[in-house]
């Protein structure tokens, strides 16, 4: 996501600026930026693409002045362009800010703003923040850092902020709740980062900003204070890491740090849509083109990969809840099989990147013959976002390593809302049950956190007894059965070991035959309502001596007392179960793969962007 940087001292700010930006690269972005603080003026230079773009605008200008602050953006609130690149300016002129984050209530902010005559210049949730901080320092004649703390209290949601004022020629104002923000302290100087990368080579001494902590930054100066106008003292910390390992945020590979960002990529997917404890689902793309979803004769989900196997989840949610017939389709496979469609069809389109080719083309097919087009996309203005016709992004940040893990969880989390959501305007399913529904998918960050934090170790074991199996076999039933595709595909794609995903009913159609005592078989068999029968399949394959690696609901007795090894989940309902199940695969997958000296990041073969068919 966003990457944010800051200079204050006795050096040309700008080298380290565009250095710092350069560094937050891999974090992801769209369009970058910098202000500069001229001693009397500020000057802000904006562009959408690379960094590299922005150093060529910036070729020739004037940047010798010793503080600045800089931002990389990976939009959320408007498309990546120009006018929504940070930094942006205040009404007056006499305020910059770059943000990292998303401001939940904004909406509000605005109107409250639009009403007192200000007008905006981007389509961001920042610019919004900006402004109002600098009313309420208009209107209580104050100090600016008074007026932040004053405006932090009433916003909702997370940032990273920093403000240069004209008012304030040698002070860069700083503030964070939920994003990363590190301080670097030299002699005289202070160096801001999203994380320590960028001021590596410069000094070893940061301080991790806390949330709900201001700080005000002088060149030879660090004042922290909470939101209550507190002194506090800076903790300041030795950075002993390199510099590889500080970009992928202490994880030794990019899978790893995508797999445990999922607590917070869930949230993020769920935030501002979901409220259980107001009972509302807020998805505008549905709404957008309710009368289309409510009239269509059938809905069909187009993916490839791993999107195709969050479509195949997508289907069993959506058939049950909403009670509409659904298809599945890969896309490669229906952009040339001329299927029957027309203007009754709604199509959703699923992909983490927006580009994937064969996607993209069976949708602007079945766009030409009259199909509504509803995309669930996690780039921001990719080419699949920008053909559907209403949408709803997942917020699952840049994902890197090749093999999807966190926009997968991401993609179900909009799937489970888009489902409830139109269940809702169908009147399909019993209010109270969506209520329980919405309260268990809201409590799913925590339980994908409690998974990271106790099962870990018993899957590090897991991953080591079966590193050298030739094959393995994945099999689940009902709302399993999709989980159990991907986790023999994310297992195929990190260890290249063969890896089958089957319905667990139908293994006895065929790859019962491949059952020996050296095929593990991965049983994913949480409480549900055909748990009785998995526990039947679970002793078909115990019988032929196969090993039983299983993922059970904790305290589920009988399926861990059959297993050869076991992994526990927290309890769920069997609608939101598989966001739960689906890690411990992952985690199996990634360590296997470690184990067998693979390279999980960027396995053999593989891209990370298929653009082409
Ligand atoms: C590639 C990636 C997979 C991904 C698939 C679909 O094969 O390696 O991880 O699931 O493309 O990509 P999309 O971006 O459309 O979700």
């Amino acid at each position: 996501m966003c990457g944010i940087v800051g200079y204050i001292g006795h050096r040309p700010a700008y080298p380290y600026l565009i250095e710092g930006l350069k560094k937050l690269e891999y974090r992801g972005y769209d369009s970058a930026g910098i202000a500069l603080h001229f001693g009397n003026s500020l000057k802000v230079f904006k562009k959408a693409g690379k960094v590299a773009a922005l150093e060529e605008l910036m070729n020739g200008l004037e940047q010798s002045t010793n503080i600045g602050i800089g931002h990389t953006r990976w939009a959320t609130h408007g498309a990546p362009s120009d006018r929504n690149a940070h930094p942006h300016i205040s009404r007056s002129g006499k305020l910059t800010m770059v943000h990292n984050g998303i401001i939940e209530n904004y909406a509000a902010l605005k109107e409250e703003l639009l009403k007192k005559g200000y007008t905006f210049h981007s389509d961001t949730d920042s610019e919004v923040l900006l402004n109002f901080i600098e009313d309420i320092q208009l209107n209580n004649n104050c100090e600016l850092e008074e007026a932040i703390r004053i405006a932090l209290k009433r916003v909702t949601g997370a940032y990273v902020i920093l403000l240069l004022s004209e008012e304030y020629p040698q002070t860069i104002f700083a503030a964070r709740k939920g994003s990363p923000l590190v301080i670097g302290i030299g002699q005289g100087e202070h160096f801001l980062g999203s994380d320590a990368s960028p001021m590596l080579g410069y000094t070893k001494e940061v301080v991790y900003i806390n949330d709900y902590e201001l700080a005000i930054i002088k060149p030879d100066e660090l004042i922290l204070k909470n939101l209550g106008n507190e002194r506090l003292t800076p903790f300041v910390q030795k950075l002993d890491m390199e510099l590889a390992t500080i970009e992928k945020g202490g994880y030794e590979h990019f899978m790893l740090k995508e797999i445990h960002d999922q607590p917070e990529a869930i949230y993020d997917s769920l935030r501002g849509r979901l409220d259980a404890t107001q009972h509302q689902l807020t998805l505008s793309g549905v709404d957008s083109i309710k009368d289309k979803l409510l009239a269509a004769r059938r809905i069909i989900i187009v993916a490839c990969g791993t999107s195709w196997h969050a479509g195949l989840l997508g289907e069993y949610l959506i058939e049950e809840l909403c009670r509409i017939n659904v298809e599945v389709e890969y896309a490669s496979e229906f952009r040339y099989r001329n299927p029957v469609i027309d203007e009754r069809d709604v199509i959703i389109a699923i992909s983490q990147s927006g580009e994937t080719a064969d996607t993209l083309v069976a949708l602007e097919n079945a766009k030409s013959k009259g199909a509504t087009i509803f995309g669930i996309v996690n780039v921001v203005g990719s080419s699949i976002a920008r053909l559907s016709d209403a949408g709803a992004y997942t917020h699952a940040g840049p994902e890197i390593g090749v093999a999807s893990t966190k926009a997968f969880t991401a993609q179900l989390a909009v799937l489970q809302l888009f489902a409830l959501k139109l269940a809702q305007l169908k009147g399909s399913l019993d209010e109270r049950i969506t209520q329980e529904l919405m309260q268990e998918l809201s409590e799913v960050p925590q339980k994908v956190q409690h998974i990271l934090d106790t099962q870990i170790d018993i899957i590090k074991k897991i991953a080591s007894k079966y590193k050298d199996a030739r094959d393995f076999l994945f099999l689940g039933r009902g709302y399993n059965f999709p989980i159990a595709l991907e986790g023999a595909l994310k297992l195929k794609e990190v260890s290249y070991i063969h890896a089958e995903g089957y319905p667990a009913a139908e293994m006895k159609h065929g790859p019962i035959a491949l059952v020996d005592e050296q095929l593990p078989v991965v049983f994913v068999a949480t409480k549900d309502r055909v748990h009785e029968k998995i526990v039947s399949n679970m002793q078909e394959i115990k019988a032929r001596g196969g090993k039983l690696i299983t993922i059970v609901t904790e305290d589920d007795h009988t399926a861990s007392s059959l297993s050869d090894d076991c992994v526990q989940i927290p309890k769920a309902h069997e609608i939101i179960a598989p966001l739960l199940s689906t890690i411990p695969l992952q985690l199996l997958a990634y360590y296997i793969g470690i184990e067998r000296g693979a390279d999980v990041d960027k396995p053999r073969n593989l891209a990370k962007s298929v653009t082409v068919e």
